[in-house]
């Protein structure tokens, strides 16, 4: 099946091709070619006898937040949840109404599922345990961004959510702790991300690959539009806040003029394209080929991305779909974290860009 091909023969455009052309009812068969969500998570079960079926819960878990703060989203423009909340987060920021209800949403859903032990999300000062027996109980954290690119919401530009999931090292039946929040990012087993866009997308990546699935508004089900999403291995966008431009260090200037000259060995001048949020400039580069940069600045020397929130789980991602993520050093999947809230600089994409990016980072 084509990655789109799924999506196009979708019950809704069926019912749309009767209204314009047929005006004969269309057969009512439900198309087995496409498989939402929850029958996606389920099929990857069935091949693992011994899965115990949570990381598949959880995952539906997420999906239903991301419907409901994807209703949010779409109302946004015509009800009072535009603007700040009138506080700040812990990092110091404006929190709009929309974040606030987004992390409670996201939060609700694992407290009340069966796979998540605790939560931190980057509008939480500090991690959360969950107190009851099930939760006790269950072997996953997970950690989230609810709401990214917050300062889009009022102009209508797309926003997105990011997640991450980890095995937790405490015991089952005793309360999460720290330690199970404070992982390297290659320990993570599963990470995803939601698009609310011109459509809305749900993607994540397992061990196993990387899987797109769009929401289909007329039955309120992600479904499988993107199976098997490989990273290009070279590209032609790059995506960087130029007004940082005499902020970065020079190695980076040097890249970033790399991009912009002709040069026949890389096909260049590229194309720059920076959204301000990141998961809207991740996606589309995971999609088309490219390299976001998020690298640090004179004013923010650790740069600005959450190391935990938004940083590692689109590097897992990345990495899965046969690109990579570098915080400049190192891999990200391979800085042992200190803080939930650690900042992070981030060169993320295709592998040939990255290739060329360190040539200007790390000279021979
Ligand atoms: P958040 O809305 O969660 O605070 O994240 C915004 C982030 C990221 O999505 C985006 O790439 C970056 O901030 C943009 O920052 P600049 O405006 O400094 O370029
Ligand atoms: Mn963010
Ligand atoms: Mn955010």
């Amino acid at each position: 099946m084509s990655g789109y091909l799924g999506y196009l023969s979708s019950p809704a455009n069926d019912r749309f091709a009767y209204i314009c052309k047929d005006l004969k009812p269309p057969a009512m068969n439900v198309n087995r070619k496409v498989l939402t969500l929850d029958e996606f998570t389920i099929q990857q079960l069935r091949e693992f006898p011994h899965a115990t079926g949570e990381l598949s819960s959880l995952l539906r878990d997420i999906g239903l937040a991301a419907k409901r703060v994807n209703v949010e989203v779409n109302k946004a423009g015509l009800v009072d949840i535009l603007g700040d909340a009138g506080s700040v987060n812990v990092q110091g920021e404006d929190v709009k109404k929309l974040d606030v209800f987004a992390n409670d949403q996201f939060t609700g859903v694992l407290r009340h599922g069966i796979s998540c032990a605790g939560v931190a999300s980057e509008e939480i000062d500090d991690f959360v345990a969950f107190d009851d027996e099930v939760s006790k109980n269950s072997k996953y954290v997970c950690l989230y961004d609810p709401l990214d690119g917050s300062g889009n919401i009022d102009v209508n530009v797309s926003i997105g959510t990011i997640f991450s999931v980890y095995p937790r090292l405490s015991p089952r039946g005793t309360a999460v702790t720290r330690e199970d929040f404070l992982q390297p990012g290659v320990r993570q087993v599963a990470a995803g991300y939601i698009v609310y866009g011109s459509s809305t997308m749900m993607v994540y990546g397992t061990r196993r690959g990387v899987n797109g699935f769009t929401l289909d508004q007329s039955i309120g089900e992600f479904t499988l539009s993107h199976p098997d999403i490989k990273c290009p291995e070279d590209g032609r966008i790059y995506s960087v806040n130029h007004g940082n431009f005499f902020q970065y260090e020079q190695a980076v200037q040097d890249y970033i003029q790399i991009c912009q000259r002709k040069n026949k060995s890389n096909g260049g001048p590229y194309t720059q394209r920076y959204i301000g949020s990141m998961v809207a400039d991740v996606h589309r580069n995971l999609i088309k080929g490219g390299i976001f940069m998020y690298p640090p600045t004179i004013d923010k020397p650790k740069g600005k991305l959450r190391l935990m929130y938004e940083c590692n789980p689109f590097a897992f991602i990345v990495t899965i779909a046969g690109g990579r993520a570098t915080n400049g050093k190192i891999r990200v999947l391979d800085v042992e974290p200190t803080e939930l809230h650690q900042r992070s600089s981030l060169y993320i994409g295709s592998s040939k860009m990255m290739d060329e990016l360190e040539t200007c980072l790390n000279p021979a």
